[in-house]
């Protein structure tokens, strides 16, 4: 067997056992359960994982209760943010040894895992000047007599948080991120393809001084671990992201105590290209719109429509640009394209590969899985692009979640706007072009949460993000995010 010399030195992966952090202990499982956590690039395995189920979901509510009815309640706002801003600083000094534990555990590439820097830290210290901003306000009544009317934000309690695995650095912090500012404690459970990150991420909470309780991280899989904490009646919000399908299931789990959910789900993102854009901007922008992180993002624009006068030019741009990047194994620094999660992620893309060739679209670029040399020991599959599609189409409907392009010709403006939103989901969407009707048409048109014009997946930790209709509801980022975690009490007090 080959040992990546990455793997042997990083400095997390020790060969021992990864356990459980709550109530700031390091504990197995109740169960003595453990599962495998594997490098997407070569198969290899990395480290043996506590698998936490619903006793160990039901310890850590229990300590994320004690902790938010305990001396947390009493920190100060100051106080939460200075915790935030030691995290955040312990992130920065650790951040290279985070970026290559993401990097090793869900295939990211190490350029992109590295490049995460601003947004990760950015985040941090959002969330912790939003620990300082929290206000009620004073509202003028018109009750006959004396009242004073105001309201009280107050945190919402427990959080249970249920992540995915594309970006598990960011997307842990994400969750924690707004629970710290507001007060609340929080029981992540993260996806059972990519949990080392958040583990060690729990260490530097640790490190930082968060006390016992509030931060838990707590291993497992999804119908067990995840379903114990989504319908845990002790857990106040949870704060979901993944497929719609799981998306569904949280939803009805938290019919039990009605908690509190927000869901940041999946996408069939349209991304329109007018004829009178600057393609050789337009070009990289589109497909990298889906190739990234081999097409592992939830507001991916895999729907490619191409305004009808460049259809084939610029569709035969994109496929001669997928050709150029280098796909590998993602420790590389040179890889722009690494493998998929998982096996089970690989025959799903695969599958739609296959689907795709039976429903009539033609493949200008990618198409099959690589498995050339060692390639074959890991989960590749090369930037594709499909053309000749039409809206009906299943991969043309689907979320892939691979690095797969469904490229579809549109003649004017009202069509392209009808059929952009001809999809269940509304997460994100671009449009390229230089005219600024246009742009301004399709941003009020396309119902979804995030227009990119001449650009895409731009992120900022102060503007907000999230669905329409299917993508979920709820917003990440921004003012909006921190209120997700907070209750509006109205006090009133009778002056006269
Ligand atoms: P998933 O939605 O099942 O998994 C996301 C998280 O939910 C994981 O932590 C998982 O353990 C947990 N989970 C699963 N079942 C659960 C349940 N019954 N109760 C509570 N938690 C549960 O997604 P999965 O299986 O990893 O990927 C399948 C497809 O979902 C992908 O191919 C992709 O299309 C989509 N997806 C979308 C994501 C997004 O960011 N929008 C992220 C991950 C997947
Ligand atoms: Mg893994």
């Amino acid at each position: 067997m080959t040992v990546d010399i990455q793997i042997t030195r990083h400095p997390y992966l020790d060969g021992k056992p990864k356990r459980m952090y709550i109530d700031g202990k390091w504990l197995e499982a109740a169960s003595g359960k453990t599962f495998d956590s594997i490098n997407p690039s070569t198969g290899e395995v990395l480290a043996s994982v506590a698998e936490g189920d619903a006793e160990d979901i039901d310890r850590a509510v229990a300590a994320a209760r004690r902790a938010f009815n305990g001396p947390w309640s009493k920190f100060k706002p100051f106080q939460r943010q200075a915790l935030l801003l030691k995290l955040a600083d312990l992130v920065e000094q650790y951040f290279d040894e985070l970026a290559a534990l993401d990097t090793l555990d869900m295939g990211a590439p190490i350029s992109r895992t590295t490049g995460n820097k601003l947004r990760a830290l950015g985040m941090l210290r959002y969330y912790a000047g939003q620990a300082v901003s929290i206000h009620g306000e004073t509202i003028e009544n018109s009750l006959p007599g004396e009242y004073v009317s105001f309201t009280l934000k107050e945190p919402v309690g427990v959080v249970g948080a249920i992540i995915p695995w594309n970006g598990p650095l960011t997307a842990t912090i994400w969750k924690i991120g707004p629970a710290l500012a507001t007060g609340c404690t929080v029981v992540l459970k993260p996806a059972e393809e990519a949990p080392l990150t958040p583990l060690r991420l729990a260490e530097l909470c640790q490190e930082a001084g968060i006390p016992p309780g509030v931060v838990n991280v707590v291993p497992g899989f999804g119908e067990t671990a995840g379903a114990a904490l989504a319908s845990h009646p002790d857990v106040d919000k949870v704060a979901f992201t993944g497929s719609h399908l799981t998306g569904q299931k949280i939803v009805q789990a938290s019919a039990g105590n009605l908690k509190r959910v927000s869901l940041e789900l999946g996408g069939k993102s349209p991304d329109v290209v007018f004829a009178d854009a600057d393609l050789d901007a337009a070009v990289p922008g589109a497909g990298m719109a889906v190739f990234a992180n081999s097409g592992q993002i939830c507001s991916a624009g895999t729907r490619l429509f191409v305004e009808k006068t460049i259809y084939d030019e610029f569709t035969a741009r994109v496929a001669a640009f997928s050709k150029t990047l280098r796909v590998g194994n993602s420790a590389n620094p040179d890889t722009q394209i690494g493998p998929l999660v998982s096996a089970e992620q690989l025959d799903r893309v695969t599958g739609y590969l296959a689907i795709g060739r039976q429903e009539g679209a033609r493949p200008l670029s990618g198409g099959e899985r690589l498995t050339d040399g060692d390639m074959a020991k890991g989960y590749f599959v090369p930037p594709t692009v499909f053309a000749d599609v039409n809206d009906d189409m299943r991969i043309a409907q689907e979320e892939i979640f691979g690095p797969v392009i469904a490229a579809i010709p549109f003649a004017s403006i009202d069509e392209v706007i009808e059929r952009a939103n001809r999809t269940g989901f509304g997460l994100g969407s671009g449009v390229w072009t230089r005219d600024v009707t246009k742009a301004h048409q399709l941003a009020r048109g396309i119902r979804a949460g995030s227009v990119w014009i001449n650009c895409y997946q731009a992120m900022d930790p102060a503007v907000p993000f999230g669905g329409y209709k299917m993508s979920g509801y709820g917003r990440e980022s921004g003012k909006q995010h921190v209120e997700e975690y907070l209750n509006v009490k109205s006090v009133w007090i009778k002056t006269a």
